[in-house]
């Protein structure tokens, strides 16, 4: 039903009207609480065997919603309604910004794919800060609370504005992610680079010990699947060397592989990072490599071209303790998230594994042997 209706509308609007369309709905529904009960009811259904406790956080299952889609926190409940277990908000940037002039989100349909170049269109730390802190408790999601450079603030300054972010953010987080990899934010990338990385994550990791005293919130970096095998190696490094929790592995690439003829040259040659399904070879490859490098000393996310419970699967074997997904949604619709929490039950339960920690990584050690 949702294919027809994607083929009947959604695809003949603007892909970013369709978005806030849709985003309306979503938010509208988790409004009504008979409605929100009954929706949670059928899409996010808890299996016991999927029960996943990491970054010092007990989660129903291991599928959340990616960066990107609730840039400003205003859709949580929404999307946890929807079966997505944990929702990471943002990116959000210390000082507001409108992002790059539209049209900056393009629909690959033929290859299930998508190219944006948003460029952390959000209503900045400050407000998205205050949205967090009025949330209804009673509403326990697991949220996510990635960060970003503002813009017009030079790569010098850089760590000021994710510290500003840090002070503002880090309370109303269940974890943080710096995000340096964006293809959208001009030098955002090189941040990734460990000469400006370790002080940059230093500095966020210190402003989230002096904002928030009564815990430790986890912090985690995520990478783009362009840098090189040897570049993926160094951030794994780094990130065991700064007691880091976690890596996001991955964000979109500037590169057009896997891209088949379908697509129309001029969509494809437009400017932006490229996610959904073209996107899942090299996602999945970075993982491998992290987990070969870390091991479990560091939580691994996957995130990437993630369509179905099998890609969910493969990337637990690799390494993922939780997966992520934005692309796909689109194409999928609302019974995205169910479908992989449910197929991943049934995985687990014709595989030799006893819990969903013992196949974090199965495949990867068998590799390594
Ligand atoms: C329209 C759009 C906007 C995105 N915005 C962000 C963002 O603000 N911050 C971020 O870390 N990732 C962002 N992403 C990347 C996703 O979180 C994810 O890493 C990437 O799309 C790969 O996953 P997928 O293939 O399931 O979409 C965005 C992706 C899309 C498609």
């Amino acid at each position: 039903m949702y294919k027809f209706f994607f083929q009947l509308v959604f695809k003949r609007m603007d892909p970013e009207r369709a978005h806030y369309l849709a985003f309306r709905w979503i938010r509208l529904a988790a409004r009504v609480p008979v409605l929100r009960t009954f929706v949670a009811a059928a899409l996010a259904p808890r299996y016991k065997e999927l029960r996943t406790e990491t970054l010092g956080l007990r989660m129903h299952g291991p599928f959340g919603l990616a960066a990107g889609f609730d840039k400003n926190a205003v859709a949580i409940d929404g999307m946890a309604m929807l079966g997505f277990d944990h929702v990471e908000i943002g990116t959000v940037t210390g000082e507001p910004q409108p992002g790059n002039p539209k049209q900056r989100l393009f629909r690959l349909v033929a290859d299930r794919a998508l190219i944006n170049r948003m460029g952390f269109n959000n209503e900045g730390s400050a407000a998205v800060a205050a949205r967090l802190a009025a949330r209804n408790p009673v509403f326990r999601t697991t949220v996510g609370v990635n960060i970003g450079k503002t813009k017009v603030v030079t790569e010098a300054d850089a760590a000021a504005d994710y510290v500003k972010s840090t002070e503002r953010l880090a309370a109303h987080a269940d974890y943080l992610v710096v995000n340096v990899s964006s293809p959208n934010t001009p030098g955002l990338r090189n941040l990734q680079a460990t000469e400006s990385l370790r002080p940059l994550l230093t500095a966020v990791r210190e402003a989230a010990d002096r904002t928030v005293t009564h815990r430790r919130v986890p912090l985690l970096v995520k990478i783009a699947p362009d840098l090189a095998d040897e570049d993926v190696d160094a951030v794994a490094d780094l990130a065991v060397e700064l007691g880091l929790d976690g890596i996001i592995a991955t964000n979109t690439t500037i590169a057009r592989d896997g891209l088949g003829l379908q697509s129309p040259a001029a969509l494809v040659k437009e400017t932006g990072g490229l996610s959904g399904a073209p996107l899942k070879e090299r996602s999945l490859e970075v993982l491998g490599r992290l987990y070969g490098r870390v091991g479990d000393r560091i939580t691994l996310v996957g995130v990437g071209g993630i369509e179905n419970a099998e890609d969910a699967w493969q990337r637990i074997l690799a390494g993922a303790t939780l997966v992520q997904g934005y692309s796909a949604f689109i194409y999928e619709g609302p019974f995205y998230a169910r479908a992989i929490h449910k197929g991943l039950a049934a995985r687990l339960a014709a595989s030799p594994y006893a819990t969903l920690a013992d196949a974090v990584g199965a495949e990867s050690r068998k590799a390594a042997k």
